[in-house]
């Protein structure tokens, strides 16, 4: 039998380092003279998966059920992503309509995988070689989209209790340098005006004493790259060179993403965060007083075991405290072997669903607050895609807000004056246009 595919689809369900690795998948597999594909009719679908919470982590079985057509007959399946590191070969004795299974380390192996699953072989790879992924990637070459991911750290060391990163992603491992700089080139030579540095500790990159302020600043220098930013920070890396980058460095976004999890000191040592409510927010006023309209994002999980009415009261605090642009907000889910996933006093679900509906609102409080506060302000928007009605388009601002307007093209950095706004998005006006 053989099966070699002509055709291939990838979908990725995580987070951004989850998108930029689907986008690798596909340049990797046009190298091997397959083409994309959008419709149902694949021959091989990629299904990178997340495993950071269970809800994620199970609804990669449906996915599969679904990948059955009418005949009965499927594509080649490839289960890649934080799932496959998880579970490794455990998919192939739970399903059998799966044929690859590939690791967030190990995919640049992925033509031989194919080619192995083409002649009727289930293959598992879930290797962490030493030998990094990306030395092995072809070189960027798509036609990109203006806003692009570029992963520059893997991994993480912190083992938060909660965590499956630390297992899924392995170790904190720094891209070196000069890898970094020639795939941000390649990046802008294919049409991308931003840049988002990726890594589950981004801001504990570093490279021979150089740290992100040092790659950010050198990012800066390429004349066509009009927009730098980065994600996902860690309050204890938040370096001062970091911080002063966002006072000095015109490119670099006025947006930072820096979870605090919780505001209650208990509860954060209960998830080995290693910072407190007021160390935390010791760091925001720092980054404040270098830039003062910065947005500040965050991550919030609720009912953690042994979190109580008080410790909850403690996050709505800090929260109120903070005054986010935007955040996002989970309820806790128990990840098998992870230290958490047995400690006692685990939250009763109604418990969760109703401390996550109290935080949601108050965070949708404050995007709205926020959004209502940049009306009347003079800014840019770098248009990404269009928007639901013709002739309109969706870009984001500085603060990563979404930015609705009627003119321009995908690509496009323009100047607008924002004239309205909800909690999710904003109407931008081109400032040419009020000015003729
Ligand atoms: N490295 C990033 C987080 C990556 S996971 C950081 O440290 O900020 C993204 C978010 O998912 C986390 O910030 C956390 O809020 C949430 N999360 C992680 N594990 C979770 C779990 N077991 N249950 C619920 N939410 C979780
Ligand atoms: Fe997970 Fe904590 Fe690492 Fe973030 S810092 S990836 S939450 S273990
Ligand atoms: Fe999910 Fe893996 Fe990212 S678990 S959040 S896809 S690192």
């Amino acid at each position: 039998m053989n099966r070699s595919p002509k055709t291939y689809r990838v979908k990725s369900f995580g987070c951004q380092m989850n998108v930029y690795d689907g986008e690798r998948m596909a340049e990797l597999l046009d190298a091997q003279g397959l083409t994309a594909t959008d419709g149902d009719d694949a021959d091989l679908v990629v299904l990178n998966t997340c495993h950071i919470r269970e809800k994620a982590a199970e609804k990669v079985y449906s996915d599969i059920g679904r990948l059955r057509r009418d005949d009965g007959s499927r594509p080649l399946v490839a289960v890649a992503g934080c799932v496959a590191q998880a579970e490794g070969a455990e998919i192939h004795r739970r399903t059998k309509d799966v044929d690859i299974v590939v690791g967030p380390q190990a995919y640049h192996r992925l033509p031989e995988l194919v080619a192995d699953a083409a002649q009727g072989r289930r293959v598992a790879d879930t290797d962490m070689p030493a030998d990094s992924k990306f030395d092995a990637l072809p070189k960027r070459a798509r036609q990109v989209r203006p806003s692009a991911f570029l992963t520059v750290q893997e991994g993480c060391d912190k083992f938060c209790t909660y965590c499956v990163v630390p297992y899924t992603r392995g170790a904190e491992v720094s891209r070196p340098w000069a890898a970094i700089v020639d795939e941000a080139k390649a990046l802008v030579d294919a049409g991308a005006r931003e840049i988002t540095l990726l890594g589950q500790n981004v801001n504990a990159w570093s490279d021979g004493g150089r740290g992100l302020h040092d790659l950010i600043e050198e990012l800066a220098k390429l004349p066509a790259l009009a927009r730098i930013r980065y994600t996902t920070s860690h309050p204890n890396d938040m370096a001062d060179g970091l911080i002063a980058a966002h006072r000095d460095i015109d490119k670099l976004m006025p947006f930072l993403h820096l979870p605090v999890q919780s505001g209650s000191d208990r509860i954060l040592k209960a998830m080995n965060r290693s910072h407190t409510s007021e160390s935390y927010l010791r760091i925001l006023d720092k980054v404040r007083a270098a830039r003062p309209d910065i947005a500040i994002s965050g991550d919030y999980i609720v009912g953690f075991p042994g979190e109580t009415d008080e410790d909850f009261e403690a996050t709505l605090e800090i929260v109120r405290r903070i005054g986010h642009s935007m955040a996002f907000s989970f309820k806790y889910s128990p990840r098998p072997g992870t230290p958490a996933a047995t400690m006692p006093d685990q939250i009763a679900p109604e418990v969760m669903d109703e401390r996550l509906q109290r935080l949601q609102a108050l965070i949708v409080e404050q995007q709205l607050a926020f959004n209502r506060r940049t009306v009347g302000a003079r800014t840019s928007v770098l248009l990404e895609r269009p928007g639901r009605h013709p002739g309109q388009l969706i870009g984001k601002s500085p603060w990563l807000q979404s930015i609705v307007v009627d003119e321009g093209a995908v690509g496009d950095l323009l100047d607008v004056d924002i004239v309205a706004a909800g909690p999710n998005s904003l109407t931008g006006v081109l400032t040419r246009k009020q000015a003729a």
